[in-house]
Order: structure tokens, then sequence, then C-alpha cells
């Protein structure tokens, strides 16, 4: 895979890296050889639910996500551990498990055994590996971390074993492993939106044709706020699977008024209009959600490509709504969230990111005015539920990359 383009990587995240390598060392044992990776987590600013009904997402990396130190050994065994969870697994790359362990494990785990095949298929000899993980991202949040930690991981892979993947490949290789190995029918937004970052940069990636570009995003205007509700996201893997249902369901449904649809992001809203009054009306507001925030992703593509930050914040508000209204992955506490940052000035726009169900909102900010916003979102969050909500200003970044500690 292709370095992404270099910026003097930031002193916290040294520091932060540098601990994380103290912890290997204390974990395996000292030795030569040891190598750092970091892999980025993604916020989704337009374009929810979108990618898996083939439509456009406009997603972001930030400067949090995972750590990956490494030392290849001489011998085929791979040992994984982690500082952010339980377990850990040890193998023999000659006999590659076929077993999900049920932990966090599973998502590394499901890119080596693919990568591990496919070295063997053309003819390589994979090198054994102890692998520590450990990050700055907040788990299970909605930020990513799981397409953080198997995007690094294709990408560690792909430098130690000398696979010569492209980027494109290494998004392929995370998202086969979070569907086929571990099993959640998650989209490709969030592996692509890491694999292929760009800093300063908002990803616009077609789901339909994986066709891609790097939108500019002016860093000195504008600020995005994430705030983290700290409510579980208990219900996200089901009710998740349950929305990819709904959708193909619907889709299925309204196919036969628009034969040339070959998604759901391609049917008329004027065909759902004329469907409706036959159709289950869960599955008539799951499409029209995305009927709309088709259109209204395409508005905000434009309105990013001449700075009307204003029509895009409202863009990304409307979404919340129609992720609240039309598809149900809202709660109240990220509600409460988008109502304050909508009474607050300074704010631009707010929505949930990631799937819903809890986890974080991201707010879009006048730059200057993050302090003052980030005080209102505590302030009302507080008042309703007594318990201050980590708000936090995340820069971007730009994608995954092996990083000399110093
Ligand atoms: C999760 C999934 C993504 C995407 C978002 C919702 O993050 O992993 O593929 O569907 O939810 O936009």
């Amino acid at each position: 895979m292709p370095a992404p383009v270099n910026h003097p990587e930031a002193p916290l995240r040294l520091e932060r890296m540098g601990a994380h390598a103290v912890e290997f060392l204390g974990h395996y044992g000292p030795g030569a050889g040891l190598r750092h990776f970091f892999s980025p987590g993604r916020v989704n600013l337009f374009g929810g639910h979108l990618d898996y009904n083939g439509g456009p997402v406009m997603p972001t990396a930030i400067d949090r996500g995972t750590f990956i130190a490494v030392r290849p050994r001489s011998d085929s065994i791979v040992r994984m551990t982690s500082g952010l969870g339980q377990g850990g697994v040890e193998f023999d790359l000659a006999r590659l498990p076929d077993q999900r362990l049920g932990s966090w494990v599973d998502y590394p785990l499901g890119v080596v055994i693919d990568l591990a095949r496919r070295t063997c298929m053309g003819g390589g000899t994979p090198v054994g590996m102890d692998i520590s993980f450990g990050g700055d991202l907040p788990i299970g949040s909605g930020l990513s971390s799981s397409a953080s930690i198997c995007v690094g991981t294709a990408l560690m892979l792909d430098t130690l074993w000398g696979l010569g993947m492209s980027a494109v490949e290494c998004v392929h290789a995370a998202l086969s492993a979070e569907r086929e190995f571990v099993g959640v029918q998650c989209g490709i937004m969030d592996p692509f939106a890491i694999g292929c970052a760009r800093r300063d940069h908002i990803l616009w990636l077609d789901c339909k044709d994986e066709s891609y570009e790097h939108l500019p995003i002016d860093q000195a205007s504008l600020a995005i706020l994430v705030t983290d509700t700290g409510v579980k996201r208990e219900l996200a893997a089901s009710e998740f699977n349950l929305r990819v249902q709904q959708c193909g369901e619907a889709y299925e449904f309204l196919r036969r008024g628009s034969s040339d649809a070959e998604c759901l992001r391609d049917i008329p809203m004027s065909v759902l209009d004329a469907c409706r009054p036959q159709m289950d009306p869960v599955l008539a507001r799951r499409a029209e959600h995305v009927i709309r925030e088709t259109q209204r992703t395409f508005l905000a593509r434009e309105h990013l490509l001449v700075g009307e930050t204003v029509g895009l914040g409202a863009c990304m508000s409307q979404t919340h709504a129609s992720l609240r209204d039309l598809y149900d992955v809202s709660c109240p506490e990220l509600d409460l969230l988008v109502e304050a940052a909508r009474d607050c000035p300074q704010a631009l726009g707010a929505r949930l990111t990631g799937a819903g169900f809890g986890g974080c909102t991201v707010t879009l900010v006048q730059r200057g005015a993050e302090e003052t916003v980030r005080a209102a979102l505590s302030a009302r969050f507080e008042a309703q539920y007594g318990r201050v909500p980590t708000v936090e200003v995340f820069g971007g970044d730009s994608g995954p990359r092996e990083i000399q500690l110093p």
C-alpha cells in the first residue's frame, strides 16, 4: 500500500505510541525489530446509512485511532494481545483458526486469516509475529474502531509480508473480515474513509461504483466537535442488520416500479409516493430516508465546494431528523445534543455519527467557537442527565501508516 503524504506526527501521538511500545515489551519481552503502525478512526458527516444502499457518503478520518506494535518472529506463530480488551490469541500460520473467538480479537484475526491464505496461495510463506493493539479512539462510540483495527492490520501485514496491496485492496480485506469472519453486515464506508483518507479533506465516496474523490474542507473556518453521550450501543449490531434487511426488502418492492434501479438509492421519490399505499409503512419510511438523504448528500457536496457553511450545517441537522424520524436509529441523549447545537448560534449543524443507537454526535462549528459550543452542549446535557458528556475537537488524519518512533 502506498504511504500517505507525510505530515510531521503530533507529539501526543508519538508519546502515546511510545507508551504502547513499552507495554509491548513488558508483555512479550525485550528484543529488536519492533515496528509501529497507526490507523485512524472516522466520523461520517453526510450520507447516513447510505453505503449499503449504494448511495454517496462524506466521511472524514480523525486524528485518533488504533496503535499496532509488531515484531516479526523466526517461526510461523502469531500471538495477538491488546490493552483495549480482555483476551488474546496464539496460533500457528500453518493451522489457521476457523472459529470466531467472540471477542475484539476476531476483527484482526479475520484479516490475518484472509491475507495468510492469499500469501500461501501466491506461493509465499508468511512469517509469524507478535502483535499488540492499543489506541486512543473511544471504542463502541460510533467512531469506527472496528474498521480502524481491520484496515490497520491489513496495512501492517501488507508491509511485513510484502504483499504489494493497494489502499483499496486493504479496504476490501478489512471489509471482508468484518462481514465474513465477524459477521456484521456493515457497508464499505468505514474502511474506505480510513484506508483512503486524505488530511484536510472529506472523502466523497459513491458506494454504488466505489468511485471516490477528496473534497477540501476549510479547516480555518470549520471545526468538528464530537460529543459522546456515553450511551452504549447495545442494539447496534442486531438493529443495524435489521435496517440492512428492511432496505433490501424495500428495494425489492419498489424496483417493480423502476426497472433500471440497481439499488434503493436509485428509486425516484415519485415511485415511492405511488407505491406507498401498498407498502409496509416501516419499509416506506426506511426508503424515504434513503431517497431524501441521497439528494441531501449531493446538496451538501455542492455547499462544501462553494464554502456555503450555513447550508452545509442545515443539511447535517436535517440528516439527524431523518435518522430519528424515518430510520429510527436515534435515542433521547443524541436528540438532546442535536437540539442543544441547534439552539447555539455558533454551531452550524449536528447529527448522530456512525450507526446510531447511542454513541456520539458530530457538530459542525465555526472555527474559534469550539469552547462556546462545548460549554453549551455540556451544560444542556448535564442539566438533563446529571453527568457531563465528553466533548472533543478532533483534527483530521491522512490514513493508516507506519510510524517511526524517536
Ligand atoms: C456503521 C456501518 C457503516 C454505515 C454507518 C451508517 O458505521 O459500519 O457501514 O452503514 O453505520 O452510516
